[in-house]
């Protein structure tokens, strides 16, 4: 049986989220639409579902006024007869009663166990179906490890349907060379049977980890590092916050830390860190820590104890705020003038509009998570509610979510001039932005630590 779910939700990547979720899950089938209008008009073509899911008053935006999305659907159930199922997501109140209601601050696991409850159905009934026979993994998922920790299959597209070739067996042992060699053939993704998907999730964790730890030289520690940052940030995505992705973040965030207070000279690092093979992304959340790293024993902000339980703040922000953010592009838009400069496609801009709630949610959802790393993630582009830029700056968010904010201003410069010796015209631009006391004392402490070198 394969279920169909009707899902309704205006906002693009949250639809996008929620559907990818009721595939995984559930193996279900699901028609995502951003209008009750639409939602309507297939219910009344007769189209059936065996669920429906909707969000309730949609997000104001430009071609769409605020609606009470799930009290149109609803009266359509009534009005005709139906039997279906619905689910809303956020507050909703009406008379007809049948209906379930989950927070508008939405969480996975809680809508899949009302999908669950509203259908009448186990958990168990769907471990065996949301698989196919073979799971695809990133290559770049092997990147820290060195052994196969069972059988590698390579997918073979034909017409008369997918071939699996095995390339690696179990216990072969291969570097990364040999990764890249299958990249460059225009593969991104190696196949696992699903029966072993736990074994190779085993293999990854403790060889990755295992490997990270090995002793290195400080290049080499800086790479490998960088693998772990792509990689730990692409399995929360994917498969939420797991034991997994929450040892290889803790590993990766500890390295990152651990290199910068062992690197007796900063230009070294520096350097090592404007090589565009590692990740964007990366390279300035490391840089961002490198200079507060610099920057923190002159904010007069306490103790050496507290100065080190900041440094640990800060790398975890560091490794969350633009997680939801893969492009380079969307990465480097840090302000209301860059963004309406940027010409962005709609999915686009919801991500960067977006990005710094989504992640500060996420981040609320991490174990063990230091106090105030969620807030500061959610300030990081300076307005309090985490969506979108300020018209002005203001001095009215978190002193550490300013620090960040200069900061990461920059060291996204370094990163654009790409020349270490733009100092002065980087200070220019920083000071002409920043004119607040708050923002500007960063600055100036910025200046005081480059002109010493
Ligand atoms: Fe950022
Ligand atoms: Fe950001």
């Amino acid at each position: 049986m394969e279920l169909k779910i009707l899902l309704v939700e205006p906002n693009e990547s949250v639809g996008d989220l929620i559907y990818q979720n009721l595939m995984r899950e559930f193996g279900a089938k699901v028609t995502n639409l951003k209008s009750a209008h639409q939602a309507i008009e297939l219910l009344n073509k007769a189209e059936y579902f065996d669920l429906i899911v909707v969000r309730n008053n949609s997000l104001e935006t430009v071609d769409q006024p605020v609606e009470q999305i799930a009290a149109l659907i609803l009266n359509t159930i009534y009005d005709k007869s139906l039997k279906t199922p619905l689910i809303v997501i956020g507050e909703f109140e009406h008379t007809f009663k049948k209906y379930a209601m989950v927070s508008d601050r939405l969480r996975i696991e809680e809508l899949n166990r009302l999908v669950l409850k509203a259908l009448n159905l186990k958990k168990e009934d769907f471990i065996h179906m949301k698989l196919p026979d073979y799971v695809p993994f990133p290559i770049k998922y092997f990147y820290l490890m060195t052994i196969s920790p069972c059988d590698v299959y390579i997918r073979l597209v034909k017409k008369s349907g997918d071939d699996y070739v095995k390339r690696l067996h179990f216990g072969e042992s291969f570097t990364k060379d040999d990764l890249h060699k299958y990249e460059d053939l225009g593969l991104t993704d190696f196949f696992i049977l699903k029966e072993e998907r736990e074994l190779f999730m085993n293999g990854l964790l403790t060889q990755s980890l295992k490997n990270l730890r090995a002793p290195h030289t400080i290049d080499e520690a800086v790479v490998m590092t960088g693998d772990s940052f792509v990689i730990s940030s692409d399995l929360i995505k994917s498969l939420g916050i797991s034991t997994t992705c929450v040892a290889m973040v803790e590993q990766t965030v500890q390295q990152i830390r651990t290199q910068i207070i062992k690197s007796d000279k900063l230009g070294g690092l520096l350097k090592k860190l404007m090589d565009d093979q590692l990740s964007y992304s990366y390279r300035r959340s490391y840089l961002i820590c490198l200079m507060s790293y610099t920057l923190l024993p002159k904010m007069e902000w306490g103790s050496q104890d507290q100065q080190i339980s900041i440094m640990e703040k800060i790398s975890m922000v560091s490794f969350f705020h633009d997680i939801y953010l893969e492009d380079e592009k969307l990465l480097k838009i840090m302000d209301l003038e860059s963004l309406k400069k940027a010409q962005l496609n709609s999915r686009e801009r919801d991500a960067v509009m977006n990005h710094a709630n989504k992640a500060a949610l996420l981040a609320q959802t991490y174990p063990r998570l230091p106090q105030g790393v969620d807030l500061i993630i959610k300030q990081h582009h300076g307005v309090s509610n985490g969506v979108g830029f300020p018209d002005v700056l203001t001095s009215s968010i978190s002193p550490m979510a300013i620090f960040f904010i200069v900061v990461e201003d920059f060291v996204t410069c370094i990163l654009d001039h790409n020349d270490l010796d733009n100092f002065v015209n980087i200070l220019k631009y920083l000071k002409q932005k920043y004119q607040l006391p708050s923002y500007r004392k960063i600055v100036a402490e910025i200046e005081s630590v480059i002109i010493k070198k």
